[in-house]
């Protein structure tokens, strides 16, 4: 029997709704919103909001893309957590409601695995290879930086991650210091591609295991642009591409040295990238390098699902209502998690 699912995903500022049927994607709706750009950062008051706005459109056109009518659902998948509590709480209340009005089960699915799944994302003409058991992924977004050992959907161990900030949020901060825009991400991306990235040097962290840390470089970050900035008050105009490069460059040595030597210790050569990072150019080239040079067989996922989307989450909720693995529909949605 054919199983069709609706995925909805709300967990920060983008509301996605994507229709998996029988593991092939047929739509995947992204709602994305542009009212936190002037802020500097994602308002959650604002989020939510804007999550309610767009909930029902973007739900109906991935149902109306995908030639899907609502009777046909199997189930309804939704990210339950972690994320911003007022934008799940959008996500989740509409996926409960449709799955009660047209008594269908609901299936959970955590958003950071979510991500990890987004490499089993296919479309029906897609023949792109997928990461055989196990593998490690690296995920880096604006809330998470974790290596990943995955040994089948339901089975992640969080080998390493973050102490403090994570890679996005530490490059998104670098923008902020610059005076660039939000989110910081791609605009230190695309600037840094006109820099040298040697051009400065700025602390690395040393921690033990395979743990990360990013605060303490974008404190030596602020303390070198204060430092620039009483001799030449123009300093970061004047250097805002080699800055740029510099700090992307710095991120990704520290990324790339822990992920290293999780290769290393576990043994496991197939290796893939996740969450909103995994656009930037230069961690991309990092990963292509090791393949070239190192053995690895590196999975990059299509820009689309990288960053927040609902198409990770249909996969994921495919997995498990294959598995008959269901969620009572007074299940809360949650905050703060780990895999
Ligand atoms: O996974 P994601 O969409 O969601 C959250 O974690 O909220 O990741 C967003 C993060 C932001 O920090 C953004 O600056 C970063 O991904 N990002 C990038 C690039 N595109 C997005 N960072 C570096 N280079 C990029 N091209």
């Amino acid at each position: 029997m054919s199983l069709t699912i609706l995925a909805i995903e709300s967990s920060c500022d983008d509301t996605g709704a994507a229709v998996v049927r029988d593991g092939l994607l047929l739509s995947n709706i992204t709602a994305s919103q542009d009212v936190h750009k002037r802020y500097g950062g994602v308002v959650p008051e604002l989020a939510s909001r804007a999550h309610q706005q767009h909930i029902v459109p973007v739900a109906d056109t991935a149902l109306k893309e995908a030639g899907v009518q609502p009777e046909e659902l199997s189930a309804i998948a939704v990210t339950l957590g972690p994320g911003l509590m007022g934008s799940l709480l959008v996500g989740v209340s509409f996926a409960k409601g449709m799955a009660l009005s047209l008594g269908i089960p609901l299936v959970e699915v955590n958003h950071l695995q979510g991500h990890v799944l987004a490499h089993f994302v296919r479309t029906p003409n897609d023949t792109r290879p997928t990461p055989s058991y196990p593998f490690l992924c690296l995920l880096v977004s604006g809330g998470n930086s974790q290596i990943i050992r995955v040994e089948a959907p339901d089975k992640m161990d969080i080998l390493g991650q973050t102490i403090d900030d994570a890679a996005g949020e530490a490059l998104d901060k670098c923008a902020k210091i610059m005076g660039l825009g939000y989110p910081g991400g791609p605009i230190i991306d695309r600037l840094a591609r006109q820099g040298n990235p040697n051009a400065f040097s700025f602390a690395k962290p040393a921690i033990k295991g395979l743990d990360y840390s990013f605060s303490g470089l974008k404190t030596s970050f602020l303390y070198f642009l204060r430092d620039q900035l009483k001799e030449d008050a123009d300093f970061i105009t004047k250097r805002q591409a080699d800055l740029a490069a510099s700090f992307e460059r710095t991120v990704v040595e520290i990324l790339m040295q822990k992920l290293d030597r999780a290769v290393r210790e576990t043994g496991i050569r197939q290796v893939a990238l996740s969450g909103g990072v995994s656009a930037n150019t230069a961690l991309r080239a990092a990963f292509l390098d090791r393949q070239d040079h190192k053995g690895w067989t590196v999975f990059i996922p299509p820009f689309a699902y990288t960053t927040d989307n609902a198409a990770m989450i249909a996969q994921a909720g495919y997995y498990k209502a294959l598995a008959h693995d269901f969620c009572p529909l007074d299940k809360p949605a949650y905050a703060r998690t780990i895999i």
